[in-house]
């Protein structure tokens, strides 16, 4: 155990004593978590073989899962990468700071263990003032998973990093609630055609306007729409304790089906919990259940920016069981969808 200390920063102006102690921890080879416009993520200096090894202790994560490197500057891109092909450069100007991660090839300043052994490295820069300024004062590229424990949901504010992570990480940086609240785009451009491995921030639009025919190779999403229905490939991720159950379709054919699982699990004395947007979910406060209102249902962002909150806190209200509805699978919802899908670990009921 290490004693966690929270230091309480304006996100836009954070003290620089603040930020210059939590830079000290990561320059000694501590854990430090800090927010990001994405989620909060759990840094480490990403030179230090060391360092990158208690960030999967510390989470509980299999050494087998790659991790984010963090840059403050670009000047860092080809220190960390190698061979950067001038479509990362082209990205980064559109994109940087921002929340799209690029696989490129690994240079030799970082370790193997950062990517899980494997020849690449995801890099970005995240649009945050604390990250910015915490990376700049360290002077280091910083790998930094979300702050989580692995499998669990990410975590949108520093509330829940301490929650998952106190006594594991020397300093927590509190600078509020994340504003997209879903991780980063992960783009691979090691492949001959570049492949979005996990949508998140920066949409498929946004990415096409610069590679018009970016593919989407997202094995979850791809099994869902094949119709196959194997829970068990599926990778347990973004799982609150309890079981979650995604409805999808139109409103008017879901809605009612959902009301009729809450009275089954009711009836059967289990905890419901319900996620949905705020007019849908009113239609369940006559019910025995849990409510998590996500926020006006034609505001994709506002949605996105809740939906973590929301998983950690159904489980907070002793949920047993979690019924969700899919938003529509386009810009942001696209990241949605996928977190939804994880999180029911392939239990959809298609209405
Ligand atoms: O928004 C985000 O990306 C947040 C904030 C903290 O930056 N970070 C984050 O990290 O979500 P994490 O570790 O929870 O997710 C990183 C994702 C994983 O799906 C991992 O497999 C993938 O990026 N990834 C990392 N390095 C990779 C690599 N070398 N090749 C392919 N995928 C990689
Ligand atoms: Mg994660």
């Amino acid at each position: 155990m290490v004693a966690t200390q929270v230091f309480q920063v304006d996100p836009r102006h954070p003290d620089p004593r603040l930020i210059e102690r939590a830079a000290a921890a990561l320059r000694e080879g501590g854990l430090v978590a800090f927010p990001t416009e994405t989620v909060y993520g759990l840094g480490a200096n990403a030179t230090s073989a060391s360092a990158v090894s208690r960030i999967f202790v510390a989470k509980g994560r299999p050494a087998s899962d790659p991790i984010i490197v963090h840059l403050y500057d670009l000047a860092q891109l080809e220190q960390v990468a190698a061979d950067v092909p001038g479509l990362a450069f082209e990205l980064a100007r559109c994109f940087w700071p921002g929340p799209l991660t690029l696989v490129l090839k690994r240079s030799a300043l970082i370790p193997p263990n950062v990517s899980a052994g494997m020849e690449t490295v995801a890099v970005r820069m995240p649009d945050h003032p604390v990250a910015l300024a915490l990376f700049r004062v360290a002077n280091l590229p910083v790998a930094a998973p979300s702050a989580n424990r692995f499998a669990r949901p990410s975590a949108t504010a520093a509330a829940h990093v301490l929650e998952d992570l106190g006594g594991k990480v020397e300093v927590i940086l509190d600078g509020g609630a994340t504003t997209i609240g879903l991780e980063s785009t992960v783009l691979d451009l090691t492949k001959p055609a570049p492949e979005v491995l996990r949508p998140g921030g920066v949409t498929l639009e946004k990415l096409r306007e610069v590679i018009p025919n970016v593919a989407l190779v997202s094995r979850y999403l791809q099994a869902d729409e094949a119709g196959i229905e194997a829970p068990g490939m599926l990778l347990k991720h973004y799982s609150p304790r309890a079981e979650l159950l995604l409805f999808t379709g139109e409103p008017e054919q879901v809605i009612p089906r959902m009301q009729a699982a809450v009275k089954e699990h009711l009836a059967a004395g289990r905890r419901v919990g319900i996620l949905l947007p705020d007019a849908e979910a009113d239609l369940f406060k006559g019910l025995d259940v849990l409510v998590f209102s996500l926020g006006a249902v034609e505001n994709v962002a506002q949605i996105g920016a809740n939906l973590f909150t929301g998983l950690r806190d159904l489980d907070r209200r002793k949920a047993d069981v979690i019924l969700a509805r899919a938003v529509a699978r386009s810009g942001l919802g696209v990241a949605i969808y996928d977190r939804l899908l994880r999180a029911a670990e392939g239990r959809v009921i298609a209405c």
